[in-house]
């Protein structure tokens, strides 16, 4: 995460108002895209979808608004990374998300993102992905 340039952080925080000034409902769009690429994840989830909704979207707006400070989640990070594995969430899984994710961001902009912009959204999110593994599946905490 500490790798994200200054650069790097504007293109998505730019990238992202753009996506919330439409009201665009990106984590519909996300779990959308994931469940019809990967069904199998749908019943990890609950039925009733609209709390989870919430908190995705509460914690994406949480992390974009920190990027630039990423000391502020690590641990909040770590955290969420070990609540997972309760969630039977598996390290290939998080490969699968990303791509919902990215996909999710592009459909809902309201101009087509740029090859830069997609490319710091990617990083950004091996970053917070990594941190999550890292805490949820090795020792080291
Ligand atoms: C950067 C990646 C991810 C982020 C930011 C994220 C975020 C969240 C958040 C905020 C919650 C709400 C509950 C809580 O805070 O503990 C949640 C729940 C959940 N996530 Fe993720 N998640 C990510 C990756 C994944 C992956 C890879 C999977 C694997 C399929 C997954 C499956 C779930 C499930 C099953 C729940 C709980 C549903 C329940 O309430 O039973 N997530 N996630």
């Amino acid at each position: 995460m500490a790798d994200l340039t200054k650069d790097e952080v504007k293109l998505i925080q730019d990238s992202y108002r753009g996506i919330k000034m439409q009201q665009g409902y990106l984590a519909e769009a996300f779990y959308r895209i994931l469940f019809r690429n990967t069904p199998a994840a749908r019943e990890l989830f609950p039925e009733e979808m609209s709390g989870q909704l919430e908190k995705f979207s509460d914690m994406l707006d949480f992390l974009v608004n920190n990027l630039s400070t990423p000391w502020l989640f690590t641990g909040k990070i770590k955290r969420l990374g070990r609540r997972h594995v309760n969630y039977n969430a598996e390290a290939e899984h998080y490969e699968l998300v990303g791509e919902a994710l990215i996909q999710a961001i592009e459909d809902m902009a309201p101009r087509t993102l740029t090859d830069a912009e997609i490319a710091a959204w990617e990083k950004a999110y091996r970053g917070i992905a990594s941190m999550m593994k890292d805490a949820a599946y090795t020792d080291a905490a």
